[in-house]
């Protein structure tokens, strides 16, 4: 296949950033999407250009770090699949594709494509763990546990921390994200005994990081790639209440 690329290139969180259009030619349908930016990248290296910037560590989707949006959708738009995952089969001879970075007041563009998601490991320190001693493995084997409330933890467990939800929302809202986080261990009994208090800390440094609100738009269940669902925020809301209401 033959594409054209329009790629954001921003030097810096000063500079204002353009897209620039490139060539990518003979592109395999089964190359990955990143693959593709790789062989892009050669080529530039071998023009004396300078390589476009983008993130990526595990190409698995596993990490949560290939934050690309394509054609105005982050991750492209394939049911459950991060950047990594998607292949050049999804595109045909002769299309042009925009590949943008997460926009979001929370994630400053460092370079190109790459944006700082700190903001997230902020949440996530703030309130994300469990400091209560609760033994060794075998001792957690030995808790019994129903199968609906660890069904629902494992679910929440799956959330990678890519930031998709927060690229896609119009209100630039963490709380897909900090809502899987939280559930992840309210559902646990060696995560029950902190959740009051970690609710709250995780929601208020999700604002103090600049996160917006949700007003329910769903576009974040519509392009996680796990598959987090917005019941979840529902969850994050009830133990919210639960832990600010006086009894
Ligand atoms: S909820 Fe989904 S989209 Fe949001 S950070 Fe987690 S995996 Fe990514
Ligand atoms: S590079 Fe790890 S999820 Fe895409």
């Amino acid at each position: 296949m033959n594409l054209t690329l329009f790629v954001w290139r921003q030097k810096n969180f000063d500079d204002p950033g353009k897209l620039e259009q490139y060539q990518a030619a003979n592109v395999s349908p089964d190359m990955s999407f990143l693959e593709m930016l790789d062989e892009l990248n050669e080529q530039l290296v071998k023009e004396g250009k300078e390589p476009i910037a983008f993130d990526h560590d595990c190409r698995e989707g596993i990490c949560g770090t290939c934050s690309q949006v394509i054609n105005g959708i982050p991750h492209g738009g394939q049911e459950r699949t991060t950047v990594c995952q998607l292949h050049m089969r999804k595109f045909k001879d002769g299309d042009s594709i925009y590949i943008e970075p997460w926009r979001a007041k929370a994630f400053p563009i460092i370079k190109d494509l790459i944006v700082d998601r700190s903001a997230l490991d902020r949440i996530i320190q703030a309130g994300g763990y469990i400091s209560a001693h609760t033994g060794g493995v075998s001792d957690a084997n030995a808790i019994l546990i129903p199968k609906p409330d660890a069904d629902m933890a494992m679910d929440a467990a799956e959330c990678i921390g890519c930031g998709a939800c927060i690229a896609a929302c119009p209100n630039g809202s963490a709380m897909l994200f900090t809502a899987a986080k939280v559930t992840q261990l309210a559902m646990l009994p060696q995560g029950k005994v902190e959740a009051a208090r970690r609710v709250c800390v995780m929601t208020d440094a999700m604002l103090e990081a600049g996160f917006g609100n949700c007003t329910n738009h769903y576009e974040c269940q519509a392009v996680c790639p796990k598959g987090i669902k917005v019941s979840f925020i529902a969850k994050l809301n009830r133990e919210f209440i639960k832990a600010r209401l006086p009894l």
